[in-house]
């Protein structure tokens, strides 16, 4: 009995996390936390089959794959409604003006009331709960029949398994399932990074995802739900009028847009499309438009239905946020990172409220799967900010004289079109990257802020402003510039922007401060690709001098802790650029160095080849005080727990890392503890 009792308190406080994590967007417990109660209820169900139930959070993860969806006649049809294609402000009057001549009301009754909604662009689901407990779901197919999609729609955290305290026999929501913009982008860009297909637009990936027929893989695609409406109910007192419903099912726990309003009028539903079309962009899903609904539930029954439609609600559209248009040519931009980017130059065509003239087409594994080539016909998406980007390729409109496949090494000659060095991509890797990093224009910014950054060479003052003035004045263009007294001096920096003497003098002193680094900062400064600190400092240990490293091969890389064939292939593409190796030698040549006594090899120190992880907050220093500490003594300092962790130190209020540790046997210091094994090293 106490097990029933464990299971049942369990499940009430999982489904209240997933409540406040999928619905309310506020989670209330830490990830891992919540991992712990769901494996523990996992665990205790499956010791207890006959404890069982439909309505376990447990059941979200999927089922069998099916071999086909069973048909489910609609209790209540599920229509659709009138379109208003007019997407300026006469597409609501004209609503308003039918409905008033339906009910028979003139110039001087009142205004009617109306419910707005947005109209959500995936796909419609009926939700059937019975005495609370969701039985079934279906799609609206033909509108009578639908399909059963029931083991997909229960992966969906926000859809409730119960409802919050409704015990009616029968209670139908209807709503649309739809895959939020960051979801779908994110999907997306991990499918890109492993050269796997992907989803044209969010609407497919719902549409798509719910008619998958293995559910384990519906699972993986991130889907939400928002609820405009009911099918059938019995035994439920029904508000009304329409906002009430709504509001009812929220409290019931199920996901209704705060995008609504109840307003008067043809005035009230023109400010209510302006109001939404100002801000469609930002909203964190697509929207083709909102639903006008006449609020009075006894007033929809008067007006009735024309041809299926009812004739008390509209949507009235936006403009659309996919077009077709012609390919003239495919650019390759460089950003920041050296990122090499093939992007379709356009005919200019309208889509989602602006004229788009460029889009991107990611990379060129996408390019060639989507076979896009110079006179294509394709589709373009522009939603909310993201940037626009061609989603495919009208085939039947390819002419005869279409461009040839898309090759970007064939098509750059191998060099980078802003600066002329060598390109590479990596084993594994999307993108195709320039290796110019320390002298590429198109990196510059970027190379220049990296350099000056905080755990890099350090130069105080040298920030995202002033970095973009130096650089788009053309007074550094690489950062041994900076060291150059001809090109940065104080009148040069005095008559920038904003710049006094003072500030101008206490740049140069940093600057000259800078000179004086460490081999490690100084290798994470050079802003190589796949080397973040801890590899410079690993690769500063080992080689115990910039000239060993520069001499060395792949494999010797490869001797280092923790690089691999990835990073000794970056660095060594890095290495083999002449511009790069041309800039180290002008920082050297204008006094950067470091002391001799950091050369000294990782086996000589106390701490070689240990792997500590810090968490929580330590009394007599900072965690980053704590790292550096460790680190001068030959530790490796790790972001997360794993087998092949030495030390997990465990300062107060420390959280997951702790348990993990605990959970893996790994030893665990207290402050004290570590204070006591610095000094026995001393
Ligand atoms: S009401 C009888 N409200 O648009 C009224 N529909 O043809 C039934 N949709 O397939 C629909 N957002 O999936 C309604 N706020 C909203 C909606 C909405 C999206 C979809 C729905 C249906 C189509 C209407």
């Amino acid at each position: 009995m106490q097990i029933a009792a464990r299971i049942a308190r369990l499940r009430a406080e999982i489904e209240r996390h997933n409540y406040a994590y999928y619905v309310l967007d506020a989670p209330v417990i830490p990830d891992a936390e919540y991992d712990k109660l769901f494996r523990e209820l996992q665990s205790l169900e499956t010791q207890h089959p006959e404890l069982a139930t439909p309505d376990s959070p447990t059941r979200r993860v999927g089922g069998k794959p099916l071999d086909g969806f069973a048909p489910v006649r609609h209790a209540v049809p599920m229509l659709s409604i009138r379109t208003e294609t007019d997407i300026s402000d006469t597409g609501a009057i004209a609503f308003d003006a039918r409905v008033r001549k339906e009910l028979g009301l003139g110039e001087n009754d009142a205004p009617v009331e109306y419910a707005c909604e947005l109209k959500f662009d995936g796909l419609a689901i009926n939700l059937r709960y019975e005495r609370g407990v969701l039985v079934q779901a279906a799609t609206r197919g033909d509108g009578e029949t639908g399909e059963d999609v029931t083991q997909n729609v229960r992966t969906i955290h926000c859809v409730p398994l119960h409802l919050n305290g409704c015990a009616a026999e029968v209670l139908e929501v209807r709503g649309e399932v739809y895959m939020s913009r960051r979801d779908f982008e994110r999907y997306n860009e991990r499918q890109r990074e492993q050269g796997l297909p992907t989803l044209v637009n969010p609407r497919n990936g719902a549409a798509g995802s719910i008619r998958q027929l293995d559910p384990a893989l519906a699972a993986r695609r991130p889907l939400s739900f928002f609820a405009y409406g009911l099918g059938e109910a019995r035994g439920w007192a029904s508000p009304a009028t329409h906002s009430a419903v709504l509001g009812a099912l929220a409290t019931l726990g199920v996901p209704v847009s705060d995008e609504r309003a109840v307003v008067l009028g043809a005035q009230g539903l023109v400010e209510f499309h302006q109001r939404i079309a100002a801000k469609r962009d930002q909203l964190p899903f697509d929207i083709d438009g909102v639903v006008y609904k006449v609020n009075s539930i006894a007033l929809q029954a008067e007006l009735g239905f024309v041809s299926r439609e009812p004739r008390w609600a509209v949507a009235h559209k936006y403009p659309a946020e996919e077009q077709l248009t012609v390919v003239r040519d495919i650019d390759i931009q460089v950003g920041r990172t050296g990122k090499l980017t093939p992007v379709a130059k356009l005919e200019p065509v309208f889509v989602g409220g602006t004229t788009v003239s460029n889009a991107t087409l990611h990379n060129e594994d996408e390019t060639r799967r989507k076979d896009v080539r110079i006179g294509d016909t394709v589709i373009v998406r522009r939603a909310g900010d993201v940037i626009p980007e061609v989603v495919g390729v009208v085939m039947n409109m390819r002419p005869a004289n279409v461009g040839e496949p898309f090759d970007l090494f064939k098509r750059l000659e191998g060099h980078c079109p802003v600066c002329g060095s060598r390109i590479v991509r990596e084993e594994g890797e999307a993108d195709w990257h320039c290796t110019g990093g320390l002298f590429c224009p198109a990196q510059r910014k970027r190379a220049l802020l990296h350099f000056a950054s905080r755990r890099a060479l350090d130069i105080e003052g040298l920030g995202d402003k002033l970095a973009e003035q130096l650089v788009d004045g053309g007074i550094v263009n690489t950062p041994a510039d900076i060291y150059d007294g001809r090109k940065l001096g104080l009148q040069t920096l005095a008559a920038l922007d904003r710049m006094g003497e003072k500030s101008a003098q206490n740049l140069l002193d940093a600057i000259a401060h800078s000179k004086r680094t460490t081999l490690a900062r100084f290798i994470y400064a050079l802003g190589i690709l796949n080397v973040g600190e801890a590899t410079a400092k690993d690769l500063a240990q080992h080689f115990g001098s910039l000239d060993n490293l520069l001499a060395a091969d792949a494999e010797g890389l490869q001797q280092v802790r923790d690089v691999g064939p990835v990073v000794a292939q970056s660095l060594v593409a890095f290495l083999a650029e002449a511009h790069n190796r041309e800039v180290i030698a002008q920082l050297r040549g204008s006094g950067v160095h470091w002391p001799e006594h950091e050369q000294r090899r990782m086996a000589e120190l106390p701490f070689s080849g240990k792997t500590f992880v810090l968490t929580g907050t330590l009394d007599s220093m900072t965690r980053d005080e704590a790292k550096e500490r460790l680190e001068a003594l030959g530790a490796k300092v790790s972001g997360s727990v794993s087998k092949k962790t030495d030390y997990v130190v465990a300062g107060a209020e420390a959280g997951s890392k702790l348990d993990k540790a605990r959970e893996l046997g790994v030893a665990v210091l207290d402050e004290h503890g570590l204070m006591q094994l610095l000094k026995q090293v001393k």
